[in-house]
Order: structure tokens, then C-alpha cells, then sequence
């Protein structure tokens, strides 16, 4: 199985060229515990860590680097603020393209140590996903670099690189077989971790090419989760009359850590008409529903992938969601993406070393 069932829905792609490793097809588990914790006894988590290489973006990667051998471009350009370069890296390994990847200051080392196994040619910029001006300026450089005939710029987000986020679009068409195989009732809302907004659009049009294909009546409402510290677009989606805006980031949570624009207009004016709202959580509380996750539910995410649940909460808590309504929550990566927040969550648990005798 791979995102190429989809294939006559995604970006057009001769079947010789298609790259996968097996991609999309993750697994939707019922809550066990957070979801009637809180009275919200039909909670659903999309595990996406089980992707290749252990995010959603695999999805991306598999039909940007699909796209690109059909077009015979041999040198990937990618910016990432870590999963997007392991996923293209992952993907240009098994095409055989060279890759080059831009990383965010921040990102953590087990992602870059990904990308660099997979043979990348990785490199950090300073200041890049943390400063809006340096960030875009980034962007500019790296936009020339793409643009030489046998190269392509690969940024995970709708206003860079259309064909791979058609990759992404697939999460909402397997929802929409899964609820209806295992639940049998309509998802009324997906929640989704929000950095520069692509994964936001992609869910949202995903549903709203089924809904004109006629298999679905009604898209879900699309709710975007940011953290407190990167509100480019959640505020905004809130307020009727609200528009994305850069912003100087703070938050620590990887992956979302996008402080200019992206897609973010695309988020605010494509979501909306879904009845989905912007929601904002504190690091804090994301580290904190990332610990519950592993704890109380068996799933190691990492924080970004805790995200989307951290805003449900909230929204549950400030009656923006009925306690009977039905929701997903996307967990987008995985736990082992991110030492430094697990180091957090076991801060003060110690693995002690028994002598045989003192078994
Ligand atoms: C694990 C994870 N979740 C969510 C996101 C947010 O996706 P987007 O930037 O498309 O909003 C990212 C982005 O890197 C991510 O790595």
C-alpha cells in the first residue's frame, strides 16, 4: 500500500516514475483514556509517526520526488525545520537524487542526523525559523538555487511546491474510508498541528475534493493548533475579519516554528468556510499532553504530534466542541524525532542498574 492508490487523485505521475516506500495508510485508534477523560467518549488519533521515515511528511516526499523524476530533475533543494528534509532525504535516496537541505537553526539533532544518513548535504542557517526577515530571505537564495533546469525547490506548503502537498491531501481520504469502516458515522472536526499551515490546507482540501466528487456531504470542521509562541494564523482564523501575519517566533516546538506567512492566507480563507477555528497552546501544555500520549494511550510522539490534542482539549474545555461530537486528532511524528523532549518528559526518572543479586 502507498499514497499511489490514490493515484488519479493526487499530482499526475507516470506509474514508472512513482517512488514509495510504503507510505500513508496509517493506522486511526480510538482514545482509550485522554478522550473519556474528558467525557469525549468518540476521540480518534491518526498515527502518522509510522510513516518511513516517521512523520506525514513522507507523503509529501513521496510524490514531490516523484514528480521530480518525471521531469528528470536529479537535484533536490529543500528548507526544512526537520521533517520534510528527512522525509525528501529519504525519498532521493531511493530515486537516486542528489539533496540539499536548508534546516532551521533549531531543529533538533535526531532529525538532521536522519537526513544526513540518508546521504544528505545538510547545513543549518542562523536565525531561519526564528526570525521572519531571515527567514524569508532564506527563502529568496534557495528559491534561485531551485530554479537551475535540473533542480527543484521542495518546501512542504501550497505556495511552494503544489505537487508534493497533493501527497498530504491523502490523510483526509483515508479518514474518510476509515470512519466509515470503523465507526460508521461522519468526523465533525479534524484538529491539525499548524507551523506554516500546509498540513491545515491539504486536510481541508482533501475533504473538499471529496465532498465535490460526491463521496462525502459535508467537509469536517479543519481546526488549526499553533503554539502560543507562532500565532501567524490561529488568532486570525478565529476573528472574522482576521488575516495571517509574520511574527518573531518563541515557541519550542519543533516542526512548528514557521514565524512568516507560508500558507497561512490559504489556512485562513480555506478553513473557514469549514466552521474550523484557530486554536492556541502553550509549550507547556503541549509537552505535557506529548507525556499523557506516551503514558496513558501508548503512543510516542513527539511535541509537534502532540499538538493538535493539546488545542482539542482546550477546545472541549472552552465548549467550542460538543462532548458528543466525533474528532480526530492528527499525531503527525514521531517520539524518537526529538531527544531533547523526551530528556523533559523523564526529567527526574532515572534507569537504575541492578547487580544480578539484587534482582
Ligand atoms: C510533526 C509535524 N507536525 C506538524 C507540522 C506542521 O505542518 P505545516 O508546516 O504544514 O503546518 C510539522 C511541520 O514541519 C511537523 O513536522
Amino acid at each position: 500500500m502507498s499514497i499511489w492508490r490514490w493515484a488519479e487523485w493526487i499530482t499526475p505521475v507516470p506509474e514508472q516514475h512513482r517512488v514509495t516506500l510504503g507510505e500513508g495508510n496509517t493506522p486511526l485508534v480510538r482514545s482509550r483514556s485522554i478522550g473519556p477523560s474528558i467525557g469525549l467518549d468518540n476521540l480518534w488519533l491518526k498515527l502518522e509517526a509510522g510513516n518511513p521515515a516517521g512523520s506525514f511528511k513522507d507523503r509529501f516526499g513521496a510524490a514531490a520526488i516523484s514528480a521530480m523524476k518525471a521531469e528528470n530533475q536529479e537535484r533536490c533543494v529543500a528548507t526544512s525545520s526537520g521533517n520534510t528534509g528527512s522525509a525528501v532525504a529519504a525519498y532521493c535516496a531511493a530515486a537516486g537524487l542528489e539533496c540539499e537541505i536548508a534546516v532551521v537553526e533549531t531543529a533538533p539533532m535526531g532529525k538532521l542526523r536522519q537526513m544526513m544518513a540518508y546521504g544528505a548535504n545538510v547545513y543549518r542557517i542562523r536565525g531561519f525559523g526564528l526570525d521572519a526577515d531571515v527567514s524569508s530571505r532564506a527563502f529568496e537564495v534557495l528559491m534561485a538555487r531551485g530554479e537551475a533546469p535540473d533542480a527543484r525547490l521542495q518546501v512542504s506548503s501550497y505556495i511552494y511546491s503544489v505537487p508534493g502537498m497533493t501527497g498530504v491531501e491523502t490523510i483526509s481520504f483515508e479518514l474518510a474510508e476509515q470512519a466509515e469502516q470503523q465507526f460508521s458515522r461522519p468526523i465533525d472536526h479534524v484538529f491539525c498541528p499548524s507551523g506554516g499551515g500546509g498540513l491545515c490546507v491539504a486536510v481541508c482540501r482533501g475533504f473538499g475534493r471529496l465532498v465535490s466528487e460526491g463521496r462525502l456531504t459535508s467537509s469536517p470542521a479543519i481546526e488549526c493548533v499553533q503554539p502560543e509562541g507562532n500565532d501567524t494564523m490561529a488568532s486570525a482564523l478565529s476573528r472574522t475579519d482576521g488575516i495571517a501575519q509574520p511574527i518573531d517566533c518563541t515557541t519550542r516546538i519543533s516542526g512548528l516554528q514557521v514565524p512568516n506567512i507560508n500558507d497561512g492566507h490559504l489556512v485562513v480563507q480555506e478553513l473557514r468556510p469549514t466552521g474550523g477555528r484557530g486554536h492556541l497552546v502553550t509549550d507547556e501544555a503541549v509537552w505535557n499532553v506529548q507525556r499523557r500520549l506516551a503514558s496513558e494511550e501508548g503512543i510516542f510522539s513527539e511535541p509537534a504530534g502532540a499538538t493538535a490534542l493539546a488545542g482539542c482539549l482546550e477546545a472541549v474545555a472552552g465548549q467550542h466542541v460538543d462532548r458528543n461530537a466525533t474528532v480526530v486528532c492528527l499525531v503527525t511524528g514521531s517520539g524518537f524525532k526529538d531527544e531533547a523532549s523526551i530528556d523533559l518528559m523523564l526529567e527526574g526518572t532515572d534507569c537504575q542498574t541492578l547487580e544480578l543479586d539484587e534482582l
